[in-house]
């Protein structure tokens, strides 16, 4: 798909550079001729959404760290001296804190904009796998991230998750103590969140990268989830698909930034405004948002050890989607069934989301264990056998078939060249 860029740089000094490290004609392949299927939607832009939201993430969070202080005693008031003293503090953090929020909405839907178009069949499955190690990664640092202010929730949120390992047999215990580094969560488990928190965005960026080389491979898919079959398919990527992606991205900014400047503490938990405390257990400790549905399921399985191998079950499943959805047919657009379990399970994840923030007790529970069995019937069961039994719509001839066909059919098309054409 990427093929050898044939980009001639006119400028001397460019040429000079472009003969000793080919970087201009690399960039110009990637990113500027890069044949893009032209019927790409507007839910084709979150990848470059999510590249924003990285960097957005990696500078706010250095210039955190130069005000911040991973100390048991100071961390708390540090993240108050950022507030109150440090020239624009309260923006950084705001933006930093939002920021995580709004990287997971946007990778939720990127993910989401895959499952629909079977975007993680062949030949993208290495693109998929790369895009869940992706979400294991932000997860893993979102958690360390939400420590390192060492509030209540803080401690607590740390102290709840840690203590899941626990439950492995044998080992459990030792596992945890290993994990706080002593024999509670405590100085030593917040130095080491810090320099982990520290370090994994940068191991994101290198995934990221991979995953963008493991795309610029074998092309992007479409809405038609037909592959192009010619040069009448594509344009390049630039300006059509920049331009759309900048679009996108200001209002996806727009949004976040109405956050960070009007409701910043919105998505965050009061409680974590008061220092971390041993010795009182706040009520309800409840995750970010972006972690309720795997809270929900942990919760619903009545065995500890069973609550936790289904919660990282809920993930590693994702792991084996190539080879468990059978279809040939790749875009839910000619999937009708397919379809409607695709939006069955978006409601099913939101529940889950909407019961991990209610107490684990009578009706939520019960709904909750309906949820995850139903989570894990649509990977395990619905989608093996839709594979097998679905009759999919008949398919396009080509992408420009399928656009043609969305805009009233080739012979609109014609009609509408010709009419143009009498016009003068
Ligand atoms: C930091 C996080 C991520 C970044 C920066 C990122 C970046 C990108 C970019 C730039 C694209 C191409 C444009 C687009 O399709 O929107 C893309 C495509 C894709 N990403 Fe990601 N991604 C991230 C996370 C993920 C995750 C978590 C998954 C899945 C679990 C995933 C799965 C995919 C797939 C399957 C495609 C191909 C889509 C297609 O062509 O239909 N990505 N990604």
């Amino acid at each position: 798909m990427s093929g050898h860029s044939t980009y001639q740089p006119k400028n001397r000094i460019v040429r000079w550079v472009e003969e000793r490290l080919p970087i201009f004609s690399l960039m110009e392949g990637q990113f500027i001729s890069f044949p893009t299927p032209k019927n790409l939607n507007y839910w084709w832009t979150f990848g470059m959404i999510l590249s924003v939201m990285l960097v957005i993430q990696l500078v706010t969070g250095i210039v955190l760290v130069m005000h911040f202080t991973p100390h048991e005693d100071l961390a708390f008031a540090s993240i108050e001296h950022i507030m109150r003293n440090v020239n624009y503090g309260w923006l950084i953090r705001y933006m930093h804190a939002n920021g995580g929020a709004f990287f997971f909405l946007a990778v939720y839907i990127h993910i989401f904009r895959g499952l629909y178009y079977g975007s993680y069949k062949s030949p993208r499955e290495i693109l998929w796998i790369l895009g869940v190690i992706i979400y294991l990664l932000m997860m893993a640092t979102g958690f360390m991230g939400y420590v390192l202010p060492w509030g209540q929730m803080s401690f607590w949120a740390a102290t709840v998750i840690t203590n899941l390992f626990s439950a492995i047999p044998f080992v459990g215990e030792a596992v945890v103590t290993w994990l706080w580094g002593g024999f509670a969560v405590d100085n030593p488990t917040l130095q080491r969140f810090f320099s982990l928190h520290y370090l994994l965005p940068f191991a994101i960026a290198a995934v990221v990268a991979l995953h963008v080389w493991a795309l610029h491979v074998v092309g992007q898919n479409n809405p038609s989830g037909i592959e192009p079959k010619s040069t009448k398919d594509t344009v390049p990527f630039t300006p059509y698909a920049t331009i759309k992606d900048s679009f996108v991205t200001v209002v996806f900014l727009l949004a976040y930034l109405w956050f960070v400047f009007y409701m910043p503490n919105y998505m965050g938990h009061a409680d974590n405004y008061i220092p971390a405390d041993p010795l009182k257990t706040p009520a309800h400790i409840v995750p970010e948002w972006y972690y309720l549905p795997f809270y929900a399921i942990l919760r619903a399985i009545p065995d500890k050890l069973g609550g936790v191998v289904a919660m990282f079950a809920a993930i590693i499943v994702l792991f084996f989607l190539p080879w468990l959805d059978t279809s040939k047919v790749r875009s839910a657009t000619y999937r009708p069934l397919f379809r409607l379990f695709f939006w069955i399970l978006v409601a099913v994840c939101i529940l889950l989301g909407w019961l991990g923030a209610k107490p684990a007790e009578g009706i939520y529970v019960t709904l909750a264990r309906i949820g995850t069995a139903y989570y894990f019937a649509h990977f395990l069961i619905i989608l093996p056998l839709l594979g097998l039994f679905e009759k999919p719509k008949p398919l396009p001839a080509s992408i420009s078939d399928a656009v043609l066909a969305k805009h009233g059919g080739a012979g609109a098309a014609t009609e509408a060249v010709a009419a143009a054409e009498k016009r003068g």
